[in-house]
């Protein structure tokens, strides 16, 4: 499946009338950039309106006790929709669990490798959030760790859904779903490569073109 990787409501609801995509992930650094200074509430708020599934939305404090807090209100935002992301470290593991405790939906964010991974699926996170172009960028291979990953979660019935996301190419995208990704989150401008073909769009206008010019044959 596809989630869209971004905060700005207007995008959201152009790419989710496309019928595609199955939820939405964002983070602070998305948010900071396409909205800056925004009212965190009223953006989730006015994305949830023009979505549906998952809506992500990461914690940005650094205790346990202000994670847990700051977590469980934006699940009451809504309860159904919100999917509180909480970044990977052993506070953010203990957070997790009281909030998987509380039934409320997870993902699991900024991990870079296999080990990061099996700990958060372990804790019973609903998403596992695995970041491509970051660990590209430190020189190290992402495909293993996605294989990997989605071995174990088969192999030992673990529940978690495999997010891959820090899509920097198209081809990243379609390395991540081949390798075992359940879903891969996509800003929208690699999202709109996905559509393009110059084959595609030279043969629409070779049969328009051909229909527009037709004659009448007896
Ligand atoms: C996914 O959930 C993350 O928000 C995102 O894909 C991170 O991407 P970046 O590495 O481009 O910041």
């Amino acid at each position: 499946m596809l989630f869209l990787d971004s905060s700005d409501p207007k995008e959201v609801k152009e790419i989710f009338s496309w019928g595609v995509v199955s939820g939405v992930t964002t983070n602070p650094l998305i948010i900071s950039r396409e909205l800056g200074d925004v009212d965190l509430e009223q953006c989730i708020r006015e994305v949830c309106e023009v979505s549906w599934g998952h809506v992500s939305v990461e914690l940005t404090t650094e205790s346990e006790k202000e994670m847990l807090e700051e977590g469980l209100r934006y699940w009451e935002w809504n309860k159904e929709r919100i999917c509180i992301k909480v970044p990977f470290s052993e506070i953010g593991l203990k957070v997790l669990h009281q909030l998987v405790t509380r039934g409320a939906s997870t993902n699991v964010t900024c991990m870079m490798s296999f080990n990061q991974a099996y700990l958060a699926a372990l804790c019973g996170a609903t998403y596992i959030s695995i970041f491509s172009g970051r660990v590209r960028d430190m020189g190290y291979d992402v495909r293993p760790i996605v294989r990997e990953t989605r071995a174990i979660l088969d192999r030992e019935g673990l529940a978690s859904k495999i997010i891959v996301g820090s899509m920097r190419h198209l081809i990243d995208v379609n390395e991540a779903l081949q390798d075992g990704a359940h879903i891969a989150t996509v800003p929208p401008a690699i999202l709109r490569k996905m559509l393009w073909n110059p084959r595609t769009d030279s043969t629409i206008r070779e049969f328009n073109d051909a229909w527009k010019a037709r004659s009448k044959k007896k």
